[in-house]
């Protein structure tokens, strides 16, 4: 497929890409997300239920962020952005910040991030690198204890939807890169773009929406996705 100067892309991604870099998909063989239902530890219910066991969980995820680093597919992707002659937007299911550290800019965490802690009093948002504790303040309002992780939650709308839509319209190339497909609205992404839009999924195996892409790849996302970069800069 070759692509005109100008095009262009989308990228969704999902936690596949983030794998080999050390950090564990939703939907393993166990079907447990780092030990715990995810209906325990990732709802609005559960906050309310017992929001110290939410709070130490992402914690956690927060540390683990310390201890892993950007691989090289969201290495590739960064690199599309610099030198793809047109706009390159990537929207991340995933809280990790890796696509960050890698250099992508023009990047929708539409599932939120670990490293933003919000207030449920006053509604601000902010950058968090530490544990949420029980008496951590809000830089903006000073309530005490009022802070939840930054993330969209079972039941919860995620994050700038509109602005996906309107780049899902436009693009002339869609790719989706390491997400099995289970969750909407990202897994209909793939169907929301014009007709004759290019879509390409890079996974570790067949996705439930495989069927509705034009071509799919199967392997590796540190393998598939440099690969790909350089067939689309060459
Ligand atoms: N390279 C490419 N793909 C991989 C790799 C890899 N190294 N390892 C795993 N995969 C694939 C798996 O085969 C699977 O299809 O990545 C996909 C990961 O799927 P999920 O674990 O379901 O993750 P994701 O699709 O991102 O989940 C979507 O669900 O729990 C919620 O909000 C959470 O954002 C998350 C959403």
């Amino acid at each position: 497929m070759k692509l005109a100067p100008g095009s262009s892309i989308v990228i969704l991604t999902g936690a596949g890409i983030s794998a080999e870099s050390g950090l564990r998909t939703f939907r393993a063989a166990d079907g447990l997300w780092e030990d715990h239902r995810v209906e325990d530890v990732a709802t609005p219910e559960a906050f309310v239920r017992d929001p110290q066991l939410v709070q130490r969980f992402y914690n956690e995820r927060r540390q683990q962020l310390k201890n892993v680093q950007p691989n090289a597919a969201h290495h590739a992707l960064a690199r599309l952005e610099r030198e793809w002659p047109g706009d390159v937007l990537v929207v991340t299911q995933n809280v990790d910040d890796l696509h960050d550290r890698a250099g992508s800019r023009n990047l929708i965490h539409m599932h939120g991030e670990l490293l933003k802690a919000r207030c449920l009093v006053c509604g601000h948002v902010c950058s968090w690198s530490d544990d949420i504790l029980a008496e951590s303040a809000c830089p903006s309002c000073a309530r005490i204890g009022r802070l939840r992780p930054h993330i969209v939650w079972f039941g919860e709308m995620p994050l700038e939807l509109d602005r996906i839509g309107d780049a899902l319209e436009r693009c002339h190339l869609f790719a989706a890169i390491g997400t099995s497909g289970n969750v909407y609205p990202a897994a209909g992404f793939v169907s929301m773009v014009a007709p004759g839009t290019h879509t390409l999924e890079l996974n570790l195996d067949a996705s439930m929406v495989s069927s509705v892409f034009t071509k799919c790849r199967q392997g590796r996302a540190t393998e598939l996705v440099p690969a790909w970069v350089e067939e689309l800069l060459k």
